[in-house]
């Protein structure tokens, strides 16, 4: 007897843009928490990602440091061209590495909100993850894991 199991694993797609790498650990253990939950993910820098990375998946997390005030400018790109995309319904994070304000993550939060996301609260971590605060950003990752899990 031939089994055929179809359907997909559900997934998690995490983009993030980074000055010095802060940012960049925090993505990283977000992945492994949501990895340890046994969903699929992809993780990509920013400058390195299109907004056809995001079809496939049941939850983003859009990451970006704070400077200046403000998100990126290159996470802000991004994140204005997704408007055609269908995000409604789907679950997401913002997150970022931050020196003593929060902009970034609350400007990603509110433009994925307007497209519909499921937010869930926003991960800020003061300049560099320790072990500490790189397990918080592994939970995190698990969280969105297990929202998406059937
Ligand atoms: C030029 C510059 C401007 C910054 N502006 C802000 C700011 O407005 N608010 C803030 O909270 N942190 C600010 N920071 C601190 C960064 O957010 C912090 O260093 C962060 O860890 C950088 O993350 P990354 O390593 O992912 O780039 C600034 C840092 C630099 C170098």
């Amino acid at each position: 007897m031939i089994i055929i199991i179809c359907g997909s694993m559900p997934k998690l797609v995490i983009i993030y843009g980074t000055g010095s790498h802060n940012t960049e650990r925090m993505a990283n253990a977000i992945e492994e928490g949501a990895r340890e939950e046994g969903v699929e993910t992809v993780l990509k820098n920013v400058n390195e990602a299109n907004k056809n990375d995001l079809n496939e998946a049941d939850a983003i997390a859009i990451g970006s440091p704070n400077y200046n005030h403000a998100m990126m400018p290159t996470v802000q790109k991004f994140l204005n061209g997704l408007a055609d995309i269908e995000l409604a319904g789907k679950v997401g994070l913002a997150f970022g590495s931050y020196g003593w304000s929060f902009e970034a993550t609350q400007g990603i939060n509110n433009k994925l909100k307007s497209y519909g996301v499921e937010m869930i609260n926003d991960l800020n971590i003061k300049r560099m993850p320790g072990d500490e605060e790189l397990e918080i950003c592994r939970r995190a990752g698990s969280l969105l894991a297990c929202k998406i899990k059937k």
